[in-house]
């Protein structure tokens, strides 16, 4: 029946990659909305590791159709390199359909990409380096490419020498060698008889498997935090991983979604710069990132760590309209004597319950903390809430009341059999 949205409800690497797989296997559709290859979704089945970047969470699942939505921007040679590598696993990846609408990232938006963080200087973003936000640019700028243009080689190329025009003058300024028109109509129609029997029409898709009264999964790539519009400008992705991005990077209207689910860590992490008022950057955060193995599956950076944020989690209750958080990594606060929990900030010496709309006073912000008792258990191995230690399911009912919202499933461990299910999120 139900159409989910999935995404992240913090700055990224909550684990929707297995939260989205552990649908994936019931789905029947599930369909990424934003953003491209700067994701890592790593999946577990079996003991074997998966780490996906552009491919959706649904492609491990037999029986479930992925789609890459309008919104999504598409490296070509990563979307084969990634296809080669599951099938060279065994896996089946020919149910995979494409939006004609998708906008390609390039070999220069990927140079841009440098470029600009380069001479960002200590101002820069830390993005991952894939090109997302000048292939963004481009499409807001309307010279950007689509997944059509490959097949019709006197439009590619006139596109191709419309965005060089504008992207050479900028790259010779800055002394960097410039790119030709030919070279790259040659490396993107290389791919173009292998993309086209994948690309559909995708609204129409979508639309007819909701009328079917299928169960469709809509993917969020990176994070509420990190939303363009509702995210810690300028230190924030280019598309719209917020609630409202599932439609306008899908084509379906609001009217049509049953649920909206929030992937929240049972504490914080962010990679990149920008503001993050939990960071720990003494022992207990080098504790957290050792523990929690958080090092980024896309860069391999280390990933800043603190303690959980209700008033991010309640921003992002609202500003998504969720329905239900997914708590993941519950396991890892294991051996604590007692737990912070981020309930409000202290902004310029006056107390602030919410996340503050002014940039600046986001960046003063300082955490004010709750201490909750620890437990010391193992407790990767509980699959009800009532397995739990007491202070445990304690840590979560709290969570819960100052998220503004129902914790549905909770994360004890890596694998997909790993999860206490205490709301059945497709039922
Ligand atoms: P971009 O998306 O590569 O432009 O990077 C912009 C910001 O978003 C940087 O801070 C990245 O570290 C962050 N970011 C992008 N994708 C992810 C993700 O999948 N997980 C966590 N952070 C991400
Ligand atoms: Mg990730």
């Amino acid at each position: 029946m139900p159409a989910v949205i999935i995404l992240g409800a913090q700055w990224g690497d909550e684990g929707k990659g297995k939260a989205t797989d552990q649908l994936g296997t019931r789905a029947e559709y599930v369909v990424k909305y934003n953003g491209g290859n700067n994701a890592g979704h790593t999946v577990v089945i079996d003991g074997e590791k998966f780490a996906l970047h552009l491919l959706p969470g649904g492609i491990l699942s037999p029986g479930c159709t992925p789609v890459i939505g309008n919104g999504v921007v598409v490296d070509i040679q990563v979307l084969f390199e990634e296809i080669e590598e599951l099938v060279s696993r065994g896996m089946d990846t020919s149910r995979l359909k494409i939006s004609s609408n998708a906008h390609i990232i390039t070999s220069y938006g990927r140079k841009m990409d440098a470029l600009s963080e380069k001479s960002l200087g200590d101002k820069k973003i830390g993005t991952t380096g894939r090109g997302i936000g000048p292939t963004y640019s481009d499409k807001v700028s309307r010279i950007g490419l689509r997944i059509q243009d490959l097949f019709d080689e006197s439009v590619l190329r006139s596109k191709v020498e419309t965005a060089l025009a504008q992207k050479n003058i900028l790259l010779a300024a800055y002394g960097e060698d410039t790119f030709e028109v030919d070279d790259v109509v040659a490396e993107l129609l290389a791919h173009a008889e292998r993309v086209r029997p994948m690309v559909i029409d995708t609204v129409l898709e979508v639309n007819n498997a909701l009328d079917e009264g299928k169960t469709v999964v809509f993917e969020g790539g990176q994070s509420t935090m990190l939303d363009i519009d509702h995210g810690t400008y300028p230190y924030v992705t280019s598309s719209n991983p917020t609630a409202g991005g599932a439609c306008t990077g899908t084509g379906v209207g609001p009217t049509r979604i049953d649920r909206v689910v929030g992937v929240a860590k049972a504490y914080v992490t962010r990679v990149g710069e920008g503001p993050f008022p939990t960071e720990l950057l003494d022992d207990s955060g080098d504790w957290l990132r050792e523990k929690g193995g958080e090092y980024g599956v896309t860069t391999g950076r280390p990933r800043r760590c603190g303690w959980y944020d209700a008033p991010v989690a309640r921003y992002s209750t609202r500003v998504n309209g969720l329905t239900d958080i997914v708590l993941t990594k519950l396991d890892v606060l294991g051996g604590l004597d007692q737990i912070p929990v981020c309930v409000a900030y202290e902004v310029n010496g006056q107390r602030a319950e919410e996340v503050p709309a002014i940039e600046t006073d986001f960046a003063a912000a300082k955490p004010i903390l709750e201490y909750l008792p620890g437990w010391q258990e193992d407790i990767s191995n509980c699959r009800t809430f009532e397995e739990l230690p007491q202070a445990a399911q304690d840590y979560v009912l709290y969570l819960e009341k100052i998220s503004n919202c129902r914790i549905s499933s909770i994360g004890v461990g890596a694998g997909r059999e790993a999860t206490i299910v205490r709301q059945d999120l497709l039922g």
